[in-house]
């Protein structure tokens, strides 16, 4: 549990913060912010330091930190008239939202965030299947036609 801590610590740098996405360098770096954090909120909530009120805040500044890119992300496909996108982009929004609550309660209870951080997974993956292409081992890339 400390060695996670001490993880935790030394990745609280991880997501930058993109408040505009103006090309599709950019909509890849922001979707690369929210993965990271993304990716320490999703462990912090399956171990045993998810009881910490500092860990469970950390989650909270991390969803904001990924409201803020998926936002920007949002913006750049609507100007572009991506509207199926834009759809993909608001479902995962509102089980952030979801998340959101759950983080903020007194009390912790580890298996609503479980939940929450499923339904968040489950909309990432729905709009990667349908709008992204490649694999682990070549690398993603949005499909043809969405950013440029
Ligand atoms: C518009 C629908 C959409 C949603 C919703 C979405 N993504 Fe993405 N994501 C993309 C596209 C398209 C790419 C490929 C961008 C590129 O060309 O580099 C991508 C790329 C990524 C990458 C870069 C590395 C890779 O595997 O391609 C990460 C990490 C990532 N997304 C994480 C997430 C996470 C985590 C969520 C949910 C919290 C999420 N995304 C939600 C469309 C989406």
């Amino acid at each position: 549990m400390v060695g996670g801590l001490a993880g935790l610590g030394a990745a609280a740098q991880a997501g930058k913060e993109r408040v505009a996405v103006t090309d599709a360098r950019g909509f890849a770096d922001a979707m690369a912010g929210t993965g990271d954090d993304w990716g320490i909120i999703s462990r912090a909530v399956e171990g045993p330091s998810y009881l910490l009120n500092s860990v469970r805040g950390d989650g909270l500044t991390r969803v904001e930190q990924m409201r803020t890119n998926l936002s920007a992300a949002r913006r750049f496909l609507s100007d572009r008239g991506q509207a199926e996108a834009v759809q993909g982009i608001d479902r995962t929004l509102a089980a952030l939202g979801g998340l959101r609550v759950v983080l903020a309660l007194a009390e912790p209870d580890q298996s609503a965030a479980g939940e929450g951080v499923d339904a968040v997974s489950d909309a990432c993956a729905a709009c990667h299947a349908r709008f992204r292409e490649g694999s682990e081992q070549t690398g993603f890339r949005a499909r043809p036609g969405l950013l440029e």
